[in-house]
């Protein structure tokens, strides 16, 4: 419970700092690797009703909408929706934003209504996916599909860093405690801000995700690892380590 408000309080401080973090395309990681691969992993989104659960600031529901979908955002954090609000004044594409709790979604009266939930790296911020999973059960259309990308959990591993090389390049990579289900905080300062964002993510292994889907109603139907292109490893620095190990997983699933 400690590490689910302390979750919460961390999304709803950091809004500001994150919303700089995107727009300014210091976080590269999803501009050129993950946000794209998410976006080929949805495909022809045109005429579609879609949810994104943990829309944050909106930037995947704006993506979307941008591709002709009818988008509905939420995100439990108020000054996320603020800031997504705030986008869409500023640019309006008739997305609508909710402020809600993704675990009460199944409450919610909005049975079978999507065609297509997606959610961009939020569900491993989340401490029980399980239930949020379930309420993405009822209202997805039972044609409809369920499409999300999370950090990698080869990568979330309560122990996971690069040991030091010599010269250039990272060395290999340190990966211990895989089997551990636990709440994991990664320091992490948000690049072209000085803001240290402490959000924990929740740790589990690929099996247990797999679980989870499985009792949420939902079978998987693909899996993508994205790695960077060869031009881009050797052009971003940054994004040469994405080459070597998964740093995302994006999961396509469908009601069984
Ligand atoms: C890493 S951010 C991603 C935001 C956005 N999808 C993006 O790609 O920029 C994770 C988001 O999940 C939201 N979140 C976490 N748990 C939630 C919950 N139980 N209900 C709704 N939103 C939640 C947080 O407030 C945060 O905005």
């Amino acid at each position: 419970l400690e590490a689910v408000r302390l979750a919460r309080e961390a999304w709803e401080r950091a809004a500001d700092p994150w919303d700089t973090f995107i727009e300014t395309g210091a976080d590269y990681h999803r501009l050129e690797l993950h946000g794209p691969a998410l976006l080929r992993a949805v495909g022809k989104v045109r005429g579609l009703r879609v949810l994104d659960v943990g829309c944050g600031q909106g930037y995947f529901s704006r993506k979307l909408a941008a591709k002709g979908a009818r988008v509905v955002g939420i995100d439990w954090s108020r000054s996320q929706i603020t800031n997504a609000l705030r986008h869409e004044s500023e640019r309006p594409q008739g997305i609508e934003y909710v402020r809600m709790d993704a675990r009460d979604l199944g409450r919610t009266r909005k049975e079978g209504k999507f065609n297509l939930v997606v959610s961009c790296m939020a569900l491993m911020d989340m401490p029980r996916p399980g239930p949020v999973l379930r309420g993405v059960s009822k209202v997805l259309n039972p044609e409809g599909r369920l499409v999300f990308s999370i950090t990698h959990p080869f990568n979330t591993s309560p122990v996971s860093r690069w040991t030091h090389a010599k010269v250039g390049k990272h060395g290999p990579r340190i990966v211990d405690r895989y089997f551990d289900e636990v709440p994991v905080v990664f320091p992490w300062v948000l690049r072209g801000t000085d803001y240290k964002l402490n959000s924990p993510e929740w740790h589990r292994p690929l099996s247990v995700w797999f679980e989870i889907l499985r009792k949420a109603g939902f079978h998987v139907t693909r899996l993508w690892e994205p790695t960077p292109t060869e031009v881009q490893s050797k052009t971003i620095p940054g994004l040469e380590g994405c080459s070597r190990i998964p740093f995302y997983l994006i999961v396509e699933a469908r009601l069984s």
